[in-house]
């Protein structure tokens, strides 16, 4: 497989040769309805989770995907939704999900944690406390309004959906924040020069030709939404590479917070990168042996980036007054 990096495309194009998810709609008018049942000064968060698909041919047979299983985003959302904020979820279909999360993609399955007793089927007495309290603030989340959740799949479908939220949230300024966790394709192949059909293997070896995708955060920071508190993510397998790409990422698009991880020890060390700590990041670690507890880093995450976008939120508020 070659790569042709060559061709950039405009970011602004991007949606006039590329076809919308079915759910768009769906998603426009649960998005619109969730944010106007929210009160005015509800915080609400974005969180973006999972990897984007890209397929290799219209009627897909076969695409290329990435590692990415949503834990990071998964339990930030519920890190969120007990600090109070309003989550929408734009998740990949099948990745893990709040509080589901739990008893989906381990080495067990569902029926695993169940069993029948006089014929009446429960939990197991080992799990029950905890499958409770999960299903107690699954339920109470959703049904209060504070959930919601969209799933995408491919690529494409991502960035549809991002932008729609995006511009439906816009007008709600530093309140909202995006945490923006999902592992983005940086390559793919516009619809128009995919394969219509399977690709045949009677031809031999594949070569591929692959775009590369416009980054979208500078739309989003610049046009879609330019007063809200955006985190964005930086993922690489290098350590000499992290804080150089963090800064230029912060330099280029202009946001708030970059929030980066190496591959393996994601799940135990994060580094915050904003303007003012450019040169020296905040670090935020949790051992090993919390790890395998059962701690999850994203508490100690969430916890730093809800305090400053408070902070974000007030500095707003104060040159509102002062203008
Ligand atoms: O889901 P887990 O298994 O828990 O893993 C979590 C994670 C490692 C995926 C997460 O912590 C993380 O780092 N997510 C971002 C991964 C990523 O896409 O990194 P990147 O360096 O390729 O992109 C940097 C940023 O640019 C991202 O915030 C992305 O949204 C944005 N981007 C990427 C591609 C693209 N075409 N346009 C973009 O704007």
């Amino acid at each position: 497989m070659t790569l042709d990096m060559r061709r950039i495309i405009d970011p602004d194009t991007y949606f006039d040769h590329n076809l919308p998810p079915t759910n768009l709609q769906w998603a426009h008018d649960e998005v619109d309805k969730f944010v106007k049942t929210q009160s005015p000064d509800q915080r609400i968060v974005l969180v973006t989770s999972g990897g984007t698909t890209v397929p290799l041919e219209n009627n897909t047979v076969r695409f290329v995907d990435n590692f990415s299983a949503g834990t990071r985003g998964s339990s930030s959302a519920e890190q969120f939704l007990a600090m109070g904020y309003a989550v929408i979820f734009l998740y990949r279909e099948q990745s893990l999900q709040p509080f589901n999360r739990n008893y989906s993609h381990n080495t067990r399955g569902i029926l695993s944690y169940l069993e029948r007793i006089n014929g009446q089927i429960r939990v197991k007495p080992e799990w029950e406390e905890k499958m409770g309290r999960d299903l107690d603030s699954y339920q109470k989340y959703t049904q209060e309004g504070k959930l919601l959740m969209v799933n995408f799949t491919t690529l494409s479908d991502y960035l549809f959906l991002l932008r729609e939220v995006s511009l439906l949230v816009a007008s709600l300024g530093p309140r909202v924040m995006f945490y923006l966790a999902a592992a983005v394709s940086d390559f793919f192949i516009p619809s128009h020069s995919m394969s219509e059909h399977k690709i045949q293997s009677a031809s031999g070896d594949l070569t591929l030709h692959m775009n590369q995708v416009p980054k979208f955060l500078r739309p989003l920071v610049k046009n879609w939404v330019p007063q809200c508190f955006i985190v964005s993510f930086k993922l690489e397998t290098d350590p000499e590479l992290l804080g150089p790409k963090a800064r230029h990422a912060l330099e280029k698009y202009g946001h708030q917070v970059v929030v980066a991880n190496m591959l393996n020890t994601r799940k135990c060390q994060v580094w915050l990168f904003t303007k003012e700590e450019a040169q020296n990041p905040a670090i935020i670690q949790i051992s090993k042996e919390d790890v395998d507890a059962g701690k999850d880093i994203e508490q100690d995450i969430v916890e730093e980036l809800a305090r400053r976008h408070q902070q974000y939120i007030a500095n707003a508020q104060q040159q509102d007054l002062s203008a």
